[in-house]
């Protein structure tokens, strides 16, 4: 990767602003470079050797950033929509326009995205050949049959013909819609008041829809989704929906780790 890059892309990638805010900015002379005022956005800068001061204060480059977000219900897995608000939307306080998220969760899935700038972490991490598990959590509506442990290791055919590959089920337990969920308006209230299942399911690739096909092709419905975990990254009780932080220095390792054996 070069080192060299403009000004106005540096600083805006460090979170001072956006391009055209930085350009101005520049313009005036709030940007220097090695103690000279620079008002050039285009001037061509080494990331690593010049000493880039912004507002009087000194902008250390941070090549690469890893943050965790509980993705909320109705916030996209995308850097950009026209109807929706983006799980990068969510992360407009760090003013970095170059962080993107690794994999997608559908519209009305919730739960663990983690977003960043480094592609090729986030292609290891992705890629089915590396067996990268992702862990889900999901209440599903319908007879789940007692078979449905063995058939998903055994790697499922879905209902359009798409084989996926072995995941693992755990049951976790068997239940009513809870009250909550139907007013939540998570589930329909079913007539008889049908039993959903409570599960965790680890799967090690991420085909649109996956979790909810599989569940169609063993004849269930999912009413709720959720991911908890993804390689060693687990989900950070202590966030709310919507709310996300910075990976700490263990997690980073572990899960540079993920990707690497196997
Ligand atoms: N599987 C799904 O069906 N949806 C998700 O959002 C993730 C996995």
């Amino acid at each position: 990767m070069g080192k060299m890059m403009r000004l106005d892309k540096f600083l805006a990638d460090m979170g001072k602003g956006s391009r055209s805010q930085i350009r101005e900015g520049v313009k005036r002379g709030r940007a220097a470079v090695n103690g000279q005022t620079e008002k050039r956005p285009d001037r061509r800068i080494d990331r690593e050797q010049d000493q880039v001061i912004w507002d009087g204060e000194q902008v250390e480059y941070r090549q690469q950033e890893y943050f965790m977000l509980f993705k909320p219900q109705g916030v996209v897995s995308a850097t950009e929509d026209k109807r929706y608000r983006t799980v990068v939307d969510l992360l407009e306080g760090e003013n970095r326009r170059d962080l993107f998220p690794v994999g997608r969760l559908d519209l009305d899935t919730e739960g663990l995205i983690l977003l960043t700038n480094d592609g090729e972490l986030a292609h290891r991490l992705l890629s089915p050949k590396k067996h990268v598990d992702k862990k889900y959590y999901a209440r599903v509506a319908g007879a789940l049959l007692e078979d449905a442990g063995m058939r998903i290791e055994a790697g499922l055919t879905l209902e359009d013909g798409t084989e996926v590959l072995p995941g693992r089920l755990e049951i976790l337990g068997k239940g009513l819609p809870k009250e909550r969920d139907i007013q939540e308006n998570r589930t329909e209230k079913q007539p008889g008041g049908q039993e959903e299942t409570e599960v965790f399911l680890t799967i090690q690739e991420g085909k649109f829809h996956q979790i909810k096909r599989m569940f169609e092709a063993l004849g269930c419905r999912v009413t709720y989704l959720k991911r908890i975990s993804m390689g060693s990254l687990i989900l950070d009780e202590s966030l709310r929906p919507g709310e996300y932080r910075r990976l700490t220095e263990e997690e980073l390792a572990g899960l540079k780790e993920s990707g690497e054996i196997k």
